[in-house]
């Protein structure tokens, strides 16, 4: 796991300690560059591993090449520049009254422009220690972007969130019904999805219940999302929550001219995460870990590490894979975020049913904004930094794309190689 130290990790050792017997680990290698966070969060790791009566071990290095030999997949979770990075992502596009987050908008291009070449770099030094079998597992933000640089070098990489099987989960519970059984019709990007269908198995093959969701539970879908009632039952679809900050942008900024940026809500959670790891006596996964937004990332992980790393039958999953041609209008090589067939060869796309506009222009729209937001950070430049502002539908004007730009080099200049 590159990026060990994260007050996360935990939270994927717990998955792996429950499910003990579906995958079979031998070694977690925690790596990052912060030695006291690897001391703390490493041997809590190794009580709940304990705990639980897993027989894995847990080793802790500040090198990567360390870390990675003998590798059957290694996890990509890290946080260029920290909260304090994230903090500057969720508040300087406001000055031009834009939306301030971390992985959407202004702020999502300067966390890609400062994650995209050590992701890279991680990727080339893993290949050479681990060989070209190793999968990468990407929940590094921006996903998608990410992703996209990965695999244009050929990296055996996969992407994934957990947007998709929070909702899935959501859905189960109204429901009733086992979480295996609900399976997404979700189409989009990373952080711009929709659930077009929840397909329950049942007696006579799989059924859509997302009408009877909308119609029963519309309320509580309404609130998790952040989407108003009226508009949800009448798009008969369900937007992720991270459509909010298209379709509610305005509201959205309102609010967080008054409030608190997440990254600092994110940054007192985490110290005292910290304190409660570093107690010896606590042995199991803390009721705090709730507060931060990666609930079943474990599962989500532990999943797609065994489809992709065991040799049973291919598994349906979401995630954030090479377009090729599922989405016609958009690029063979852009990352889409679908139901993928996965197995021991990889994930690939399952077809998707065509997309009506209300979406595609959209999608077809960040789409080319990733790309050239990729190609900022792989090329570096102000005038490419502000390309990729004036594409994004958020932003979009000469003004703001200028502004943005100069702010967004001169505050992440220490993180940007070309800078
Ligand atoms: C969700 C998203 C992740 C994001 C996280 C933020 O899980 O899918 O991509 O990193 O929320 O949670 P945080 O607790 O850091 O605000
Ligand atoms: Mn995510």
């Amino acid at each position: 796991m590159v990026g060990g130290g994260s007050t996360y990790t935990p939270e994927l050792v717990d998955g792996i300690a429950a499910g003990r017997s579906s995958v079979d680990v031998d070694e977690i290698v925690l790596v990052d560059p912060d030695t006291d966070r690897l001391a703390t969060v490493g041997s809590f790791c190794s009580r709940l591993l304990e705990r639980a009566g897993h027989p894995a071990r847990i080793r802790t290095t500040t090198s990567l090449a360390d870390g990675a030999e003998g590798a059957s997949a290694v996890l990509l979770q890290l946080r260029v520049g920290g909260q304090v990075a994230r903090h500057s992502d969720e508040t300087f596009p406001l000055d031009c009254g834009c939306v301030g987050q971390e992985t959407t908008g202004a702020g999502g291009l300067a966390k890609a422009l400062r994650t995209v070449p050590v992701v890279l770099d991680i990727a080339r030094r893993v290949r050479e220690v681990a060989g070209e079998d190793t999968w990468l597992v990407n929940f590094t933000n921006p996903v998608g972007i990410v992703t996209r640089a990965l695999l244009n070098e050929g990296h055996r990489a996969v992407g994934l969130c957990n947007v998709a099987i929070g909702l899935q989960r959501l859905f189960a519970e109204l429901l009733r019904v086992d979480t295996g059984a609900v399976r997404l019709e979700h189409v989009g990007l990373n952080h711009l999805s929709w659930e077009r269908r929840v397909l329950v198995e049942g007696a006579e093959g799989a059924t859509d219940r997302l009408p009877e969701l909308l119609a029963e539970h519309g309320p509580r879908l309404a609130e998790h999302v952040g989407t108003p009632l009226g508009w949800l039952r009448r798009l008969g679809m369900v937007p992720s929550y991270y459509l909010r900050y298209f379709y509610a942008h305005d509201e959205v900024v309102r609010t967080q001219r008054t409030e608190r940026p997440r990254a600092e809500v994110v940054s007192e959670v985490e110290a005292e995460l910290l304190k409660i790891y570093a107690d010896p006596a606590v042995v199991t996964k803390p009721a705090q870990l709730a507060r931060r937004g990666g609930a079943y990332y474990s599962e989500a992980a532990v999943r797609l590490v065994h489809a992709l790393t065991g040799d049973g039958a291919a598994e349906e999953h979401v995630v954030n894979v090479r377009n090729e041609r599922t989405m016609p209008f958009l690029p063979e090589d852009a990352v889409i975020e679908v139901p993928s067939v996965v197995d021991g060869k990889g994930a690939r796309p399952l077809p998707v049913r065509p997309v009506p506009p209300l979406l595609s222009g959209l999608i077809s729209q960040v789409t080319s904004y990733e790309q050239l937001a990729l190609e900022a950070a792989l090329h570096g430049g102000r005038d490419r930094v502000a390309d990729a502002l004036l594409a994004h539908p958020l932003i979009g004007q000469y003004e703001y794309a200028d502004a943005l730009a100069g702010t967004l080099v001169r505050v992440n200049a220490p993180f940007l190689p070309w800078a």
